[in-house]
């Protein structure tokens, strides 16, 4: 009886292990404290400030001069699209209003791939 309980204890244990966010699929990778990273950047007014223009996540009164970052996974497979559109989004649209934070350095590299950590959670 006290064996077939710690058992259970233990397969919860695990259960909670393997639901954790880098264990998902398609996230390889990225750990927490990377998805936190990007998340802070992304909304932090002074850093990302996504939120001026993009509805994301649970950020507090987005703009909508950009299309809603949601279901991100599912619409960006491919990693290296998502980080050059915030790298620099003119080389997809030379005429586009959001400004290219890698190229003019507004974020760093490990920033960026903080960002994209996040956005793969939406
Ligand atoms: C000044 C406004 C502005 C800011 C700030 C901004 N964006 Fe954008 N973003 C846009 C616009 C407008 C588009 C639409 C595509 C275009 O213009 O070519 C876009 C498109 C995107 C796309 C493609 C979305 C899709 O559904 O195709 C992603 C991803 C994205 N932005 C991420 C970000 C992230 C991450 C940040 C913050 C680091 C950010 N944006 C900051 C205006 C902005």
């Amino acid at each position: 009886m006290r064996n077939t309980a710690k058992l259970a204890t233990t397969a919860l244990t695990l259960a909670a292990l393997f639901a954790g966010t880098s264990m998902l699929p398609g996230v390889a990778g990225a750990d927490d404290a990377s998805i936190t990273k990007g998340k802070e950047v992304a909304y932090d007014r002074k850093k990302g400030n996504c939120l001026a223009c993009h509805m994301m996540g649970d950020g507090a009164s987005p703009g909508d001069i950009g299309p809603p970052l949601v279901a991100m996974q599912a619409r960006f497979p491919d990693r290296a699209k998502l980080r050059a559109q915030i790298w620099d989004p003119m080389v997809n649209n030379p005429g586009t209003r959001m400004p290219a934070f890698g190229k003019y350095q507004a974020l760093s590299d490990s920033e960026i791939d903080a960002i994209v950590d996040y956005l793969y959670t939406l």
